[in-house]
């Protein structure tokens, strides 16, 4: 893996080394504080962070990096109408590994054609965010043992929630995984995911009621309603607030249930759930900061690379208004095809 701008690149085999690596740091950090002695990474927030953000600066301070960069991009050159492809020549000079979070689809897949060292995808808009999905797989494996057979609920915004994008992703790595997606009409799965699953012969159900399904679970996975990434207002006025999980509804669920979120939370779980112990969702936080040291000690290491060059773009193909695309005109007209439909390698819209 040079990249990881997508669960779906790495392998099986590439996940189990990293959670191994991930479960040997939890059992003794300390073993660990030189992995990245020497080493810089970098930073680049263009949206909010809290966890995120803190998790990787945590993991590579632990791991005896360094950390530089910016969570406001009001404070960078990208205020005076920098191009992200010059942002990370630059970066990518003084770095050995980027982090980047944007408002933007394909953002990360963007600056991997430019960049000199891995670049790893904190979060791109409404696309993916799969360095979330390593502190979910591993929050799973260390507390259930293992991933495979499980049923799993993804409750919420599925719509806009990068994270059960990426979760999803990766879940077709594993075997005989139920899912619920539980989310009302307006805020179900992207198509290419329904495809997506349909592809890769991952059973699912779609449902809008949360109460009824809860005792068949084995993981709920609650999202917050992504009030920044709606296009309608009102789209948000009429979803907001639809579930919340409240320790009553928590009555018939199974024992062992797993209640995970990947923070922040607004309402769609009460207060009165922390308690429960079935609730693993400030666990999960942490169980991230492990998962980005495993991931942080591999590819900070990494010797430097210079990229091939690309295509130099005329017209954006992609019709997203969110798509890096639209932007930074520069970029490769690359397609991909996701279940034999033709869609943008960027942010994977239909094309
Ligand atoms: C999520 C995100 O930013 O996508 N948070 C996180 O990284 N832990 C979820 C969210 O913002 O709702």
């Amino acid at each position: 893996m040079r990249h990881l701008i997508d669960f779906g690149d790495l392998t099986r085999q590439e996940w189990d080394e990293l959670y191994a690596r991930a479960d040997r740091i939890i059992d003794a950090p300390e073993k660990f504080i030189d992995t990245c002695r020497g080493r810089v990474m970098a930073s680049l927030f263009y949206e909010p962070s809290t966890r995120t953000n803190f998790s990787f600066q945590t993991a590579m301070l632990r791991l005896g990096g360094s950390v530089f960069g910016f969570a406001d991009p009001r404070s960078s050159s990208v205020a005076k109408g920098e191009t992200l492809k010059d942002t990370i020549k630059m970066v990518s000079g003084y770095a050995d590994v980027i982090v980047m979070r944007t408002p933007w689809e394909g953002a990360a897949r963007a600056a991997s054609l430019y960049s000199d060292v891995p670049v790893v995808n904190a979060g791109d808009g409404g696309h993916m965010h799969p360095t979330q999905t390593t502190a979910d797989l591993t929050t799973i494996t260390r507390l259930r043992g293992s991933v495979d057979g499980l049923s799993v609920g993804l409750c919420g915004d599925l719509k806009y929630g990068r994270t059960v994008h990426s979760l999803i992703k990766a879940l077709a790595k594993f075997r005989d995984i139920r899912f619920f997606l539980i989310a009302p009409r307006d805020l179900a799965i992207p198509d290419y995911l329904r495809q997506f699953m349909r592809e890769n012969g991952m059973p699912f159900v779609e449902v809008t009621g949360l109460e009824p399904v809860i005792p068949q679970l084995d993981v709920l996975y609650m999202t917050r309603i992504q009030r920044e990434r709606f296009v309608d207002p009102l789209e948000y006025e009429r979803n907001k607030g639809i579930y919340i999980l409240t320790r009553s509804k928590l009555a018939r669920a199974r024992e062992n249930l797993l209640v995970m979120h990947p923070l922040p939370r607004v309402d769609e779980i009460a207060v009165d759930v922390d308690d429960d112990p079935r609730a693993v969702y400030f666990q999960q936080a942490r169980f991230g900061m492990f998962a980005r040291m495993a991931l942080l000690s591999d590819l900070a290491n990494q010797p430097r690379k210079r990229p091939d060059p690309v295509e130099i773009g005329r017209e954006p193909l992609c019709h997203n208004p969110n798509c890096i695309t639209r932007t930074e005109r520069y970029l490769p007209p690359l397609v991909k095809y996701n279940g034999g439909v033709k869609c943008c390698a960027f942010c994977d819209a239909q094309l």
